[in-house]
């Protein structure tokens, strides 16, 4: 989880950017290093994609960009990025220029990524994991859950590792509960996504929608002790509900959205009724 350093360093970039927005700070720079992927997830295509590499002379020119400072955190990813020709080159550069750096992986080529994030040490190693070993073969269209596993016991305690879990239309809440609990049980932190429509990742499938059926009570109770979390998917359910009304609203009028959702209001005060808010506004 994040740290009360981590909020405070994030919170003095954004007010920097804010005032000096000629001299902006980067707090997170996610370096996607190559598409290549061995994986055939559903809620990526980044493995359909062309072979396209950024060499280490390009991570080089962008590491000395004026916005990168030596608090930037680097995320190392792609596609796949240990398939990455010169992943060990790259990794070797940041461990003596740039410790702040994080990898992700899937973890399909476990043994090179025990062996890069032992040589290494990246300040971070997020692994995905979306489920049990049924979901993550239909969901990332391989059988690689048993590469997972092997990574994670064999790095945890060498470098901080955190489980990446992404809701997606291919697996459900059972299994971000399922996830919660490997977590625990490996004593390791857990990240929770929700599935995007990025078109960086070629995606062909439209979002979740959380206002079909119970999307706060569905919510694990496990969740509910990882804060960030949980309030991460809590105000999905809030943001993507407003998405679809106003969506809606462009094409019908709100009194036939009501009949089918119920009443509804764009105040931030849930508990006040729409009829409410409207006189209220009225009145000033
Ligand atoms: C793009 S992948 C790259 C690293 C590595 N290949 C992996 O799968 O972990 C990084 C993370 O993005 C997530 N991701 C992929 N497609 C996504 C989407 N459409 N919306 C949200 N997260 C997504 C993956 O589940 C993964 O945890
Ligand atoms: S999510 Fe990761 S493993 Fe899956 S296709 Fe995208 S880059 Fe590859």
């Amino acid at each position: 989880m994040y740290s009360f350093k981590d909020y405070v360093s994030n919170g003095m970039v954004y007010v920097g950017n804010m005032f000096r927005p000629q001299h902006k700070m980067l707090s997170q720079l996610m370096i996607y290093a190559t598409t290549c992927c061995q994986s055939r997830c559903k809620h990526c295509h980044i493995w359909k994609k062309e072979m396209e590499m950024l060499s280490l002379e390009d991570i080089m020119k962008i590491m000395m960009s004026k916005c990168v400072t030596k608090n930037t955190t680097v995320g190392l990813e792609g596609g796949e990025f240990v398939l990455h020709p010169q992943a060990d080159e790259i990794m070797g550069w940041f461990a003596a220029n740039h410790q702040n750096y994080t990898l992700l992986s899937n973890c399909l080529a476990y043994n090179k990524v025990i062996g890069l994030t032992k040589r290494y040490k990246p300040s971070h190693l997020y692994v995905s994991l979306d489920g049990n070993k049924e979901t993550y073969k239909q969901m990332r269209g391989i059988d690689g859950y048993d590469s997972v596993i092997k990574v994670v016991e064999a790095v945890k305690g060498t470098v901080p590792v955190s489980l990446m879990f992404c809701l997606s239309p291919w697996n459900s809440f059972a299994d971000m509960e399922y996830v919660v609990n490997m977590a625990k049980h490996f004593g390791v932190d857990v990240r929770i996504g929700i599935y995007g429509s990025m078109s960086f990742f070629d995606t062909n499938v439209d979002m979740i929608d959380a206002g079909a059926g119970d999307w706060h009570g569905n919510i694990p109770e496990s969740v509910k002790a990882t804060d960030e979390n949980y309030d991460f998917i809590a105000l999905y359910g809030e943001w993507i509900h407003r998405r679809l009304f106003r969506n809606l609203e462009r094409i019908l009028s709100k009194k036939i959205v009501e009949f089918f959702y119920g009443k509804y209001q764009w105040s931030g005060m849930h508990d006040e009724t729409y009829k409410h808010y409207f006189s209220r506004i009225k009145k000033l």
